[in-house]
């Protein structure tokens, strides 16, 4: 079938990539043509992997085509799925411009019938906005449909997730919509048996702002626990253990940490939380999670400031930028947080992460990088984890201690055993679990 997918940016990009794979022809539109130009010439905009194999290998087979006009894509087929960006907007509510503008330039071009399926996450109701702008701008009277089919890929592993989905969820009204975006997961459904669900359109993009909202509040659950436990002695990761084999709890989003961070938990939980006090219900539960989030960053900068005791020129190594591993993705990472805060507070820095310098470089330019965990940490007062690349577990800690200035490790990210630091002879914080210092007996048992 052919398939035009608006807006390349994570989303857009790797379900263009992997509808192609499934057999489907595809054109990737977008209006940024140094992007457009670059995914012509086969460089990726994004890291992601296994991104690049199917992009290459659709693109060589001739199933996947890139484009800057929206027209093209309009006359290119007959479902459009709308995957632009839906940043926060004046006032911090989810900006919709570019999803209206899709509408708009797809109405002012269509002469047939064209199914538009919102793919980016937007707020209930907004295909009631999208029928009502396609209305405007129809030239003429053709007839179209609005779909709703929420993505639940996860950065980092989105090309496995667009073929190995939990569920497929499908908001539709009327059969002709249902039956083209059968036809599109027909081939997905063969290679991965899954949940296919349709539903009303409102029920589809609520399941998508819902099940964001519910995952942020996991994660700020165990980390209000983790706090709990360091003030009693307790260690969060038997905590979480011990909860998530209780099936109705289950272990995965129970990982305590410097809190959850990228493109869509916080601004997803902020607009869910927004449209409930427009709608007249306020989604409390969802704030108290918010409020938890920024709550461990401070957290967790308190520990370095109290072992640091003074952060003016001392010399700190920042290991990891990006918001979790897998990503060159930075939006919304603990580590602009900090990393301003200590610059503003006179701290020298050094900087490591295997795939987000060149982003974190154009929000705070002008840092000093390095090319591995332990070079970075070389001469440091301390060090301070904030994602949890594989790299930073497979440090030698002997060899870090010899590194730094000051064994002082503080971990957001949960990375080490405290006993293993303490034998190292580290001073090491970490999250929900008891500091250890070399010279004074920590509370921790093994
Ligand atoms: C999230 C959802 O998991 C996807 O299902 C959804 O499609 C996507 O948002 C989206 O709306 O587009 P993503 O933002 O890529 O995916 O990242 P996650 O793996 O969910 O992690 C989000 C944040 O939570 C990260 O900062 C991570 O470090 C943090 N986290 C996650 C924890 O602190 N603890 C955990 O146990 C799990």
């Amino acid at each position: 079938m052919r398939i035009t997918i608006v807006g390349t940016g994570y989303v857009g990009l790797v379900t263009g990539a992997a509808f192609a794979e499934l057999g489907h022809d595809v054109l990737c539109v977008d209006n940024d043509e140094a992007k457009i130009a670059r995914l012509r010439r086969l460089e990726m905009p994004i890291y992601e992997e296994g991104l690049e194999e199917i992009v290459v290998g659709n693109v060589k087979a001739g199933r996947l085509k890139f484009s800057t006009s929206i027209k093209e894509g309009t006359e290119f087929a007959e479902v459009i799925f709308i995957a632009v960006g839906t940043p926060p907007g004046f006032g911090g509510e989810a900006n919709m411009s570019y999803v209206e503008r899709v509408g708009r330039e797809v109405a002012e071009n269509m002469s047939s019938y064209r199914l538009l399926v919102e793919k980016s996450t937007v707020i209930v109701n907004t295909n009631e906005h999208l029928r009502r702008t396609v209305n405007k701008y129809l030239k003429e009277d053709v007839p179209f449909d609005i779909a709703s089919n929420p993505e639940f890929l996860r950065e980092g592993t989105a090309v496995y997730d667009a073929f190995h989905p939990d569920r497929i969820v499908v908001g539709v009204e009327t059969p002709r919509a249902a039956s083209l975006l059968r036809d599109i997961y027909a081939p997905l459904l063969k290679r991965h048996k899954t949940e296919y669900l349709e539903m009303d359109i409102a029920s589809a993009e609520l399941t998508k702002h819902a099940s964001n909202s519910f995952l942020a509040m996991k994660i700020s659950f165990i980390n209000a626990v983790s706090r709990i436990c360091e003030l009693t002695g307790a260690d969060i990761t038997k905590v979480a253990h011990g909860m998530g084999l209780d099936k109705r709890i289950g272990p995965h989003f129970l990982k305590a940490g410097v809190g959850y961070g990228g493109s869509c938990f916080p601004k997803d939980v902020d607009a869910f939380v927004r449209m409930g006090d427009e709608k007249g219900y306020s989604l409390g539960i969802l704030k108290e999670v918010q409020r938890i989030n920024l709550s461990q960053r401070e957290h967790l900068m308190r520990k370095l400031q109290q072992e640091l005791w003074v952060v003016e020129d001392k010399t700190i190594a920042v290991l990891g930028l990006a918001f979790k591993p897998g990503t060159d993705d930075i939006r919304e990472a603990p580590s602009i947080y900090f990393v301003s805060h200590l610059l503003e507070r006179k701290a020298r820095l050094r900087l490591w992460d295997p795939k987000a310098r060149d982003k974190f470089d154009k929000v705070i330019p002008g840092q000093a990088y390095f090319d591995s965990p332990i070079k970075c940490a070389e001469g440091a007062d301390a060090a301070l984890i904030l994602t949890e690349w594989p790299e930073i577990a497979a440090i030698n800690l002997a060899e870090l201690k010899r590194a730094m200035k000051c064994p002082i490790v503080i971990d957001g990210r949960n990375v080490f055993e405290p006993a293993a630091m303490k034998q190292a002879g580290f001073i090491y914080h970490s999250i929900g679990r008891q500091p250890v210092h070399p010279d004074r007996p920590g509370r921790i048992s093994s």
